[in-house]
């Protein structure tokens, strides 16, 4: 068992990043929903509990709570922003609304003799983001203020409370991990125990456990998670492993290609690689709307999988008991809703398209508790090379969302050489890590042009490339603009089919990234 922070979520947007930050500083947390109770935080015997902020004010009916009896618990409990509002409000202090309420930079003075800004700055700049403020809280000293906030940081040590007004969790507070992290050290007395080194150990050992000598399958997209879960699997229990591998007819050029050359031939994993390009683009013939597509490429994708395990438990002899999957804390975490009612809001997430309750298979999900970066910290150690571990992602669905309207074998072609046109370029120009995700769009546009003297008429094709950090929100990148010419010069010269190209500006929201 590892040390455990438990963060009780009350709904901010940016609790994953307190997660995140704990887990930096080498400290395993779990979020929970603030609706949890406290005898699941027990169960969890946590070293420290975090307190998130939370969109609600503390008098808005039906506001979240915190039980009293969690600050007699024993442990060190942060609050951060509606965190601390919330603890002053149930253990008799005050909320008040804020004069000026503060959003964005702040400068706090801060008592460097506390062990909460041990080491830091005594002036420095955090990120404030709210209308309520706390007065008092019974028995608080303050540790730090602004100019609009007399109680920026406080510790109440008859609750074993530790208050920040401002957000420690988001990069614009200048010293916010640290600060974090002497809670976690300092405070908590965490001995920072959670490294990937010993994850990746510990998680071939329990693998080992759940699966016994039974037979795994793994829907391998040849994406950053499936690889790693892959390797991953392999390592624990070798050939009873199969990985397949399934072409859809809407990956990208030489995808399946590379995906099995990589696994077959140099990781020597036992893949199952099955062409269904042919089932797919029949099934999509003739079909333009977008929802419509997407749900005949998710069912057939589960439809082939069923096929192959299928076939895989009559050939193998040994009886398929599990499914292994790459899924990632971001998708199983129970968060609770934004809008603030109690209801919590589930996102749930299937690696190959939602997988059908009656497949009958048991779900192995080494990195259900982990961030994407922790996934690839592991491909690296693992030996994944750069390119399979910054691999930008993919839909599901694939060109099949970005051929808009109908899709055929002839527009994947063209589709796919513009999109490897861009995406060389791209990594050319050294921008592939920096972006979030860079590919060609086929519009279902003809255009008039002219090449040597002739007429042309033909489609338009669109390059998007984006920044994210997580693909929720995303802004379209500002390209240099001889990188956009070189990309456009070289898909109207090379790609037949296409004599116009075009550059998206739109960020997410009001656009989506995909274009379907
Ligand atoms: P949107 O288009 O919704 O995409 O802004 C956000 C991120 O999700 C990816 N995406 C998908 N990934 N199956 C997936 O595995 C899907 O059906 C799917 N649709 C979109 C998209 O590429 C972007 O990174």
């Amino acid at each position: 068992m590892h040390e455990t922070i438990i963060i009780l979520d009350f709904g901010s947007q940016v609790t994953q990043l307190i997660a995140r930050r704990v887990r930096e500083a080498d400290v395993y947390c779990e979020i929970i929903s603030c609706h949890a109770g406290l005898a699941v935080v027990k169960a969890k015997n946590p070293k420290g509990i975090i307190l998130s902020g939370g969109p609600a004010s503390v008098y808005v009916p039906g506001a979240p709570q915190v039980d009293p009896e969690l600050y007699r618990l024993g442990v060190p409990v942060l609050g951060i922003c509606y965190g601390i509002q919330v603890t002053a409000h149930n253990t008799g202090g005050k909320v008040v609304k804020a004069d000026h309420r503060e959003f964005g930079r702040t400068d706090i003075t801060c008592d460097v003799t506390s062990p909460l800004f041990a080491g830091l700055p005594g002036e420095q700049t955090v990120w404030m983001s709210h209308g309520d403020r706390i007065e008092a809280i019974p028995g608080a000293q303050v540790l730090a203020r602004s100019a609009s906030c007399p109680m920026a940081a406080v510790h109440a040590p008859g609750l074993n409370f530790w208050g920040v007004q401002f957000h420690p969790e988001v990069t614009h507070s200048d010293h916010g991990t640290a600060i974090i992290r002497n809670f976690l050290v300092k405070i908590c007395g965490c001995k920072r125990d959670w490294t990937m080194g010993s994850f990746i150990d510990e998680e071939i050992a329990r693998i080992r456990a759940q699966v016994g000598p039974e037979r795994v399958i793994l829907g391998l997209s040849g994406g950053v998670d499936s690889s790693v879960a892959a390797v991953l699997l392999h390592k624990a229990i070798g050939k009873q492993l199969t990985c397949i591998f399934v072409n859809n007819g809407v990956l990208r050029k030489d995808e399946a290609e590379g995906v099995r050359k990589l696994f077959a031939d140099h990781i020597g994993i036992d893949l199952d690689y099955v062409d269904a390009s042919e089932r797919f683009l029949g099934a999509l013939k003739g079909v333009e709307d977008p929802e419509k597509k997407r749900k005949i490429i998710g069912k057939l994708f589960v439809d082939v999988f069923k096929d192959e395990a299928a076939r895989i438990k009559a050939t193998s002899g040994g009886q398929v008991k599990f499914l292994a999957q790459g899924t990632l804390y971001p998708d199983v975490i129970e968060s609770v809703s934004v809008h603030g009612g109690p209801a919590s809001v589930i996102k749930s997430h299937h690696n190959v398209g939602g997988l059908p309750a009656d497949l009958g298979l048991g779900l192995v999900e080494p990195f259900r508790y982990l961030f994407k970066d922790e996934v690839r910290t592991i491909g690296a150690k693992l030996g994944l090379s750069d390119a399979v571990v910054w691999r930008q992602p993919f839909p599901g669905p694939g060109l099949g969302v970005r051929i808009l309207g109908e899709v055929t074998a002839e527009k994947v072609r063209v589709l796919q050489e513009a999109d490897a046109i861009v995406r060389a370029e791209i990594e050319a120009a050294g921008l592939t890590r920096a972006i979030w995700q860079a590919f060609a769009v086929l519009l279902p546009v003809k255009s008039v042009g002219v090449m040597g003297d002739e007429r042309t008429y033909e489609n338009a094709c669109c390059i998007r490339a984006v920044t994210s950090t997580d693909g929720m929100t995303a802004d379209w990148a500002q390209l240099p603009h001889d990188l956009l010419g070189r990309i456009s010069n070289r898909i109207i010269n090379e790609v037949r089919g296409i004599n116009r190209v075009v550059y998206d500006i739109t960020s997410k929201p009001p656009g989506t990234i995909e274009w379907e």
